[in-house]
């Protein structure tokens, strides 16, 4: 696969071809993620959960980030490696740029935080600087004791039009990538038009640019039941990484997700 950039994402998006991002966190996977032409790997911090066992990804710590993505990077041949900048690591403008500057040494070629409106002041230091940032809207897991638990955001008409605005400030602020989870699929089919960046959703319906999952909820390892939005791909699959493509595939040609794996 040749090297993906942000240029290659926003050519996909005006071509209206999908593309694929999956959480990896270690070399081994991230060879096999992106020999099946998965376009983004994300070193998400749910490695807090899947691979460090905790609750929520609140315990994680920029250190852990940074070693991860150093050892996704020698793995990886040629997708995009965004990183998530750890709970509380971008509390301020100079924190976000110390902590973000830790993970593009290490290896990432983009963060991602969450919030809303009020990053935009971060956004825009990170991004004049040279560092690409993808906004994760909607359920935001490391804000869980405020949002009171892992549940749809976005519903009603008040909340919809401000996560609509929210969107278009971000991408105003400089935000290269959204990302929309578990938000209602006729929200985010709404944000995904009203922007020109390319909007990647998990539980957020078939019609955003892209799909994320985190990788041992797709190959059916993450302990306890999996949320709606997940579909095992390991299912007919005779390797893991015969998975990987099939997700890949499915993502591709619009099969996956299914209804079945949105939210109204
Ligand atoms: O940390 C992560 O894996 C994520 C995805 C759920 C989008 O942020």
């Amino acid at each position: 696969m040749k090297n993906i950039t942000l240029h290659t994402l926003a050519e996909m998006k005006s071509a209206g071809e999908k593309f694929s991002c999956l959480t990896t966190y270690d070399a081994c996977f991230a060879q096999l993620v992106s020999k099946a032409a998965i376009e983004v790997i994300l070193v998400g911090d749910s490695l807090g959960m899947v691979l460090q066992g905790n609750d929520s990804t609140l315990p994680v710590t920029l250190e852990e980030m940074a070693y991860h993505v150093a050892c996704v990077k020698k793995g990886n041949q040629g997708a995009l490696i965004m990183a998530d900048l750890p709970f509380m690591s971008y509390a301020t403008v100079e924190q976000a740029m110390d902590s973000s500057a830790a993970l593009m040494q290490a290896g990432a070629q983009m963060v991602k935080l969450e919030g809303s409106a009020w990053l935009s002041d971060t956004i825009s230091a990170l991004s004049e600087r040279g560092i690409p940032v993808c906004a994760h809207l909607g359920l935001t897991p490391q804000a869980v004791n405020k949002l009171g638990g892992y549940k749809v955001q976005g519903r009603g008409e008040d909340n919809a039009s401000s996560m609509i605005e929210d969107a278009k400030k971000l991408e105003a602020a400089g935000a290269s990538i959204l990302l929309l989870e578990c938000v209602p699929s006729k929200l985010a089919k709404s944000i995904t038009e009203s922007v020109e960046v390319p909007v990647i959703g998990i539980g957020a319906g078939a019609d955003t640019d892209a799909q994320v999952l985190v990788l041992h909820d797709m190959l059916g390892i993450s302990p306890g039941k999996n949320p709606r939005f997940v579909k095992n791909f390991m299912e007919g699959a005779d390797s893991i990484q015969a998975a990987i493509e099939n997700y890949a595939n499915q993502v591709k040609s619009g099969e996956f997700p299914g209804p079945e794996h949105g939210f109204e």
